[in-house]
């Protein structure tokens, strides 16, 4: 028998996140050898055939590689339902057909998930039941706080899968294994040797037709909050003793309680813009507030940028600059540490010098070492030159890892309660100062590196 046994419930299992990410995810993890004996349930309020579901699932696990047999098993047992998630009667129902425990993902808007688990908190739940829930988690500190308490009623917090599917990159963890796998880099990782830290997120893509939801949440919530944050958190944690969820979470947690705004006015620390007309690779992208489905008058940031201290000993005084946006000219996806220039140089070394840069690639995977060297010619002149190595792609995508998480029962990598409401924390008093007008909102012509002056 198989170690984990689990019937995987997706709630919105015809949806876009479910057959774009989550179903390939599953392919991938079905071609793994990860000991899950799996069922599967699909539920969504679409009327769907037998037939249509099962070739919905072909095609989906097909895109994630999975080996045809594996999927083919799980796809002849696998049951489809329309369902309501918000009604008890249709909860109990598909609860009732689970003859594993079973994993609950809500692939659905936030407030319809919230309104699903308010229905749970109705009935009565089986045993070893858990729950997976997308970002973002609450819409403010208080609303977070509330979710909390309710799914806290629900499962065991062991059993509540905050899923942020960054913490499933591979580039992300492999932040664990340069850390804490080599005496060089964890030597120096602090406010004694380190200048600053950039986290950036820039991408090329708009607003993809998504305004329903990315309007009412902005570059700072769709990527900072929680993405970019935990990245934060894994580049800032002390050492921890194992990987285990308690071990691993707990590092995270402590390094964002000391994380917060970075002193200074707000419009200097908390930048935010919006891209107007412009092109990018040849495609013309209307302005954000012309597309369909956005009311401009909301004012939703398209790049944001703040930085942040993280208050203790190893890190005082280093400023943490975490930024994201959309239809930029390039993608910039990386974690840049600039270490300090050395004490004294010796007289007779000369030329120009670069400060030491590590840069880790979070998409695609690699890192770069700038460093100072006699390179050709003059042995007293410097230059700089690159390390460079190119890492390669995990074996799961981050949307297998994080169903692989979830169907072995180990919640490292979600989000834990505490740390989730740290996350929003940190952002409210920028939420605070955004909404009161404290801070400009900028312009940039998609396809461009941001505002006038921001680099
Ligand atoms: C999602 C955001 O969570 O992450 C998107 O909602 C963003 O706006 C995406 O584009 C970026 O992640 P990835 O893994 O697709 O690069």
């Amino acid at each position: 028998m198989a170690a984990h046994r689990k019937t995987l419930v997706i709630f919105g299992a015809g949806g876009d996140l479910s057959t774009r990410l989550l179903l390939p995810g599953l392919g991938q993890l079905l071609a793994a050898d990860r000991d899950i004996e799996l069922e599967l349930i699909g539920a969504s309020n679409i009327e769907l055939s037998p037939d249509a579901w099962q070739e919905m699932l072909r095609t989906a696990f097909a895109k994630g590689g999975a080996d045809p047999d594996a999927a083919e098993s799980v796809i002849a047992r696998s049951r489809y339902f329309v369902a309501d998630a918000t009604d008890a009667d249709d909860l109990r129902r598909i609860l009732g057909e689970c003859a594993t425990s079973p994993a609950l993902y809500f692939a659905l808007p936030p407030a319809v998930t919230e309104a699903s688990c308010r229905a749970l908190d109705t009935i009565e739940l089986p045993e070893g039941t858990s729950l997976a829930l997308e970002k973002p988690f609450g819409t403010d500190l208080d609303g977070a706080v509330a979710l909390n308490r309710l799914v806290s009623r629900l499962v065991p917090e062991s059993r509540i899968h905050r899923v942020d599917h960054f913490l499933g990159k591979s580039t992300v963890l492999n932040l664990l294994g340069l850390r804490f796998a080599n005496r060089i880099f964890e030597q120096n990782w602090n406010a004694d040797n380190v200048e600053k830290i950039e986290i950036n997120y820039d991408e090329k893509l708009g607003l993809e037709s998504r305004a329903g939801y990315y309007d009412k949440a902005g570059a700072l919530v769709d990527m900072i909050q929680s993405h970019l944050l935990l990245v934060l958190a894994l580049a800032t944690m002390e050492p921890p003793s194992t990987l285990d969820s308690d071990d691993l979470r707990g590092a995270m947690a402590q390094a964002l309680r000391a994380t917060r705004l970075w002193p200074g006015e707000p419009q200097l620390v908390a930048r935010r813009a919006r891209y107007t007309a412009g092109t990018i690779d040849g495609r013309d992208l209307p302005a954000y507030a012309d597309e369909n489905g956005v009311d401009p008058a909301l004012g939703t940031e398209t790049l944001a940028e703040i930085t942040l201290a993280v208050d203790n000993w190893r890190w005082a005084g280093v400023p943490f600059v975490l930024r994201s946006g959309k239809a930029l000219d390039d993608t910039r996806k990386d974690i840049v540490v600039t270490f300090k220039p050395v004490p004294h140089l010796p007289i007779g070394l000369s030329g120009p010098t670069a400060p030491t840069r590590l840069h880790i690639a979070l998409d695609p995977n690699g890192m770069k070492l700038d460093i100072n060297v006699n390179g050709e010619g003059d042995p007293f002149t410097l230059e700089t030159v690159s390390l460079e190595a190119d890492l390669g792609a995990g074996q799961l995508d981050a949307y297998g890892e994080v169903l692989a998480g979830i169907l072995t029962s180990d919640p490292s990598i979600s989000v834990r309660a505490d740390v989730a409401e740290e996350c929003w924390r940190i952002l409210t008093p920028i939420l605070e100062a955004w909404k009161s007008g404290a801070v400009p909102l900028d312009e940039y012509p998609a396809g461009s590196a941001g505002p006038a002056g921001w680099r």
